[in-house]
């Protein structure tokens, strides 16, 4: 039985790389943040503004301990997931963690473009998002070094990089 739980920061690949490594594997892909959307019939955005954030992180824990038992699985979790309760140690338990790496500034670029859906950054200009990035990683990072591996994400920029990482994922953890 196989279950790889992707996580990492927002912008680090977390779906990109789980959607093509479940294809290349022929295992099923779960996104959790997906997964909490369609249960809810709802947009995180939406959550996050009319329930507040304590509230999606405790249904997002919910949503965390039904897919973590699925099997033959990639799972891609939030930016967030491994940083509340005891989410990353129970993760460590329930299958193989891979912390997706990406340098700030890769992250910033791929969030500069991708930030409207996203209600933690939503809302900052260049300058705050590039701040914000810096100082939240350095504070989630304790928690994403806990998972039992790390893999470099920062290439993932089209097709082409989309496959030679998903390879590289492949030889590196012999899947
Ligand atoms: C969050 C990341 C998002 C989503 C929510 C909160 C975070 O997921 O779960 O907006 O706290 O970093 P992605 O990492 O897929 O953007």
């Amino acid at each position: 039985m196989t279950r790889i739980i992707l996580i990492g920061y927002m912008g680090a690949g977390k779906t990109t790389l789980g959607r093509a490594l479940a294809d290349e594997l022929g295992l099923t892909f779960i996104d959790l943040d997906h997964f909490i959307e369609e249960r809810f019939h709802k947009s995180i955005r939406d959550i996050f503004a009319e329930q507040g954030e304590s509230e999606f992180r405790r249904i997002e824990q919910r949503m965390l301990h039904e897919v973590a038992e699925f099997e033959d699985v990639v799972i891609s979790t939030g930016g967030g997931t491994p940083c509340f309760f005891d989410n990353i140690d129970y993760m460590n338990q329930m299958g193989t963690t891979v912390y997706l790496n990406v340098p700030v500034e890769r992250l910033f670029i791929r969030l500069s473009i991708a930030r409207k859906q996203r209600p933690l950054i939503k809302d900052k200009n260049d300058a705050e998002l590039h701040n914000f990035i810096e100082e939240q990683l350095a504070l989630r990072e304790p928690y994403y070094k806990k998972a039992h591996h790390t893999f470099t994400a920062d290439k993932l920029e089209d097709k082409t990089q989309i496959s030679a990482s998903v390879e590289t994922f492949r030889r590196q953890f012999d899947l």
